[in-house]
């Protein structure tokens, strides 16, 4: 989706006021609430072999509990060992689940950026990969990284639809149709555009002789209206374009990879009905069929026209040509993607944005999680995770099947179970990312363009 102010997130800290706060200190002391402060101190010197121990009783409960005495030794002897990486940090989750003082809605909401005490925007930045889990050293590695590889001035260039084409080894992403610094909406479409995964690599490693990867412009014919999604497809790319006034209406789009970038419209209405603004596409591996989410983000952010049908996400069958509903009950049905083996959908749901409408933070910033029956159809919704940073928007998984979202400080991580384990933190908006292969990511963050190395790998291409 493209809510125009993500950019930048007040941030807001644990409010420290002197006045007052050694008397209620004491009393809290007295009431047995709270530890004296060289304690608390001293607790946060010993995060490191708090981590190592809790992964040592993990690794034995966790198997015993669920019966896998088997897995005992290699568990252990693997996570008992493991060094932290020089770009990561751990996250202790219970060092902040009591706050001296947790201010209101009206200065600490999903807008803002949370600093508990004992952290700065700094340091969370200065080593990004945030360990919440034991688990995700599994998917960061020994020696993740992560590097700025372009920056725009104002125009969120670095937006949706990241697209990993491995034949000409080029990512490819759009800009934001509808904030207000990209200058388009009914002037003009977004843009496409791709960067060469040579030239990041050389950027990380050091060996790239610009400070910047080359951004290209794709010259897409039919041009593809407003891209904001995407994903591979039978080796070409599928772009949800979200229409543009009352008479482009929202079209999903094949597009050929390599020049002339020619396209072919594959759907642009349920049964004479224009869609309200195509956000994002996903393949099922299981049946092939095409699933897309359909939301009024256009609506919200004044280039489309007042909607027309519910915000829900659609199925086609391209060689039949059936086109059905698979979900609705969202408010903002946004990012959307499958497990590995195509029996989960995951579907963010950004409610909380309404474009230039402003937030409502009763709304939903959250993943849900469906069951995919045989048939391809969905059942079982359930809440999978909740985000605090601002919202959830493009999702994906890797091949472990554990679930990635860009949000609005880093990409957050949760295994299968909807445990936040961890996060890539870029420290500004992540709005989406794909896997490049193994052990690469590139991560759009409206004004920035990252690239990550880590462990884990991106699901098959379909
Ligand atoms: C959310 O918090 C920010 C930063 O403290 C504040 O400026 C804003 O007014 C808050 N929003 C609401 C609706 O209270
Ligand atoms: C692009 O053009 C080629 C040659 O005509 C055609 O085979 C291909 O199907 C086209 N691709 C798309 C996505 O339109
Ligand atoms: C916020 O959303 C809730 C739930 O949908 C709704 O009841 C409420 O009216 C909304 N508030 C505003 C100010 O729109």
């Amino acid at each position: 989706m493209s809510p125009a102010r993500d950019n930048h997130v007040p941030r807001q800290r644990g409010r420290r006021t002197s006045k007052g706060r050694d008397a209620r200190y004491k009393d809290r002391l007295k009431a047995g609430v709270e530890e004296p402060d060289s304690v608390v101190r001293k607790s946060r010197y010993f995060t490191l072999t708090n981590m190592a121990i809790s992964a040592v009783v993990l690794s034995i409960l966790v198997p015993v509990g669920l019966g896998l005495l088997r897995d005992v030794d290699a568990k252990l002897s693997t996570s008992a060992v493991r060094p932290l990486p020089d770009k990561a940090q751990i996250i202790q989750q219970k060092s902040f689940n009591v706050l001296e003082t947790v201010p209101p809605p009206s200065e600490a909401n999903a807008t803002t950026e949370f600093l508990w005490p004992g952290v700065t925007h700094k340091s969370l930045t200065d080593r990004p990969f945030h360990v919440y889990d034991p688990e995700f050293y599994d998917v960061i590695g020994s020696d993740p990284s992560l590097t700025l590889i372009a920056t725009s001035d104002t125009d969120p260039i670095f937006h949706e639809a990241v697209v990993w084409y491995p034949p000409t080894e080029e990512v490819f992403f759009v800009q934001n149709a509808g904030a207000l610094a990209a200058g388009t909406g009914l002037k003009k479409s977004s843009i496409i555009q791709k960067i060469s995964l040579a030239e990041a690599d050389a950027l990380r490693s050091g060996s790239h002789a610009n400070s910047e990867v080359k951004v290209t412009v794709v010259p897409s014919s039919p041009q593809v209206i407003n891209p904001n999604g995407g994903t591979n497809y039978k080796g070409q790319i599928i772009l949800a374009g979200e229409g543009q006034g009352d008479n482009i209406p929202s079209t999903l789009y094949l597009m050929n990879p390599e020049e002339p970038y020619n396209t072919t419209a594959l759907v642009n209405n349920y049964f004479g009905r224009q869609f309200n603004s195509l956000n994002d596409v996903a393949v099922n591996p299981r049946n092939g069929d095409i699933y897309f989410t359909d939301t009024m983000y256009g609506y919200w952010q004044n280039f489309r026209p007042e909607p027309g049908l519910p915000n829900q996400v659609y199925r086609l069958n391209e060689e039949s040509g059936a086109l059905t509903v698979a979900a609705d009950g969202f408010v903002s049905p946004n990012g959307l993607t499958f497990s590995p083996d195509g029996s989960y959908a995951y579907v963010t749901d950004t409610g909380l944005s309404n474009g230039l409408f402003g937030s409502n933070f009763t709304r939903p910033s959250t993943v849900y999680r469906f069951k995919v029956q045989g048939d391809g159809t969905w059942e079982n919704r359930k809440t999978f995770a909740h985000v605090a940073a601002r919202l959830p928007d493009g999702v994906h998984c890797d091949s472990k099947g554990n679930v990635y979202a860009g949000c609005a400080d880093g990409v957050h991580v949760w295994n299968p179970s909807g445990k936040l384990i961890g996060k890539i933190y870029t420290g500004t908006t992540a709005a989406n990312f794909q896997f490049a292969g193994d052990g690469r990511m590139v991560i759009t963050g409206q004004t920035k363009l990252f690239y990550a190395t880590l462990a884990a790998s991106g699901v098959a291409l379909s």
